[in-house]
């Protein structure tokens, strides 16, 4: 079976508003997170759908899929989100083979709520993907010279921008496989992925390139929100931000 996997278990605190997670802001008509599960619904090979909410969240987010009519039991479900972005990941994978067992079959499309405007072509190619190399990542080239520096004071090198790539979501693995390179970290490891992919690339194992889109983009901070209103054709919502 495919399981699309709705990352939406953060609070969005680099947006700098206290009122709801960036996930529920609204975008033209409808809360990003709406706008991302409809695009996982088009996408005919997905089979269930989970959303891993911030458990303060859940009730919200349950009267969302009441609100926008989309409360199909059998297809979409609601887990507890965990305290890191993996975390959710694994809750969602947990409640998966506790529900429809485990299978060498299983793939799961991780993508995060807050990137509403990721396409049919990238899921689908995600799907084939991972059914054929075991895992894969969404990328676009890096447009911008990418500078490393440790100390954030001056720079320590800069690397070949041709081979220099952003990654976005969806990230797609066989279950199985994500599970048995996770077990393989070690508790210190695993405190310091802030990406699924990267379980695999620390033990060795080949994660193919997608090819993302550049408007594929995630809201993060406040002026990636006023992007996405341009992108989604909306109003722009001016937010109160917090003061940093
Ligand atoms: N996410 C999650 N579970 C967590 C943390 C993050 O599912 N414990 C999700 C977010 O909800 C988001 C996606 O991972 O959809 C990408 O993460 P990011 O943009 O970093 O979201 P936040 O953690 O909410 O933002 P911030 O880092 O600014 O607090």
């Amino acid at each position: 079976m495919v399981f699309g996997a709705i990352l939406a278990g953060g609070s969005g605190t680099r947006m700098h508003i206290s009122n709801m997670p960036k996930q529920f802001l609204p975008l033209d008509e409808k809360p990003i997170i709406i706008h991302t599960l409809e695009k996982l619904l088009m996408c005919t090979k997905i089979d269930v759908i989970y959303i891993g909410v911030n458990p303060a969240w859940l009730g919200y987010m349950s009267d969302l899929l009441e609100k926008y009519e989309l409360d199909f039991e059998d297809k979409i479900k609601l887990v507890p989100g965990g305290k890191n972005r993996n975390d959710t990941i694994f809750n969602i994978i947990n409640d998966i083979e506790k529900t429809y067992g485990e299978s060498e079959d299983n793939i799961i499309v991780t993508h995060d709520a807050v990137r509403p405007f990721v396409t049919l072509r990238i899921l689908d190619e995600n799907i084939e993907n991972a059914m054929t190399y075991g895992a894969c990542d969404t990328v676009v080239p890096a447009v911008d010279t990418i500078v490393v520096s440790q100390d954030a004071q001056q720079i320590d090198s800069i690397p070949d921008r041709s081979m220099m790539y952003q990654g976005q979501t969806p990230q797609t693995f066989k279950i199985n496989i994500l599970k048995e390179l996770y077990s393989q970290l070690k508790p210190s490891e695993k405190n310091i992925l802030t990406d699924a992919c990267k379980i695999c690339v620390m033990k060795g194992a080949p994660v193919k390139l997608v090819k993302g889109n550049s408007s594929n983009i995630k809201i993060t901070t406040i002026s990636d929100y006023k992007i996405a209103q341009f992108l989604v054709g909306g109003n722009v919502v001016e937010l109160e931000e917090n003061d940093r």
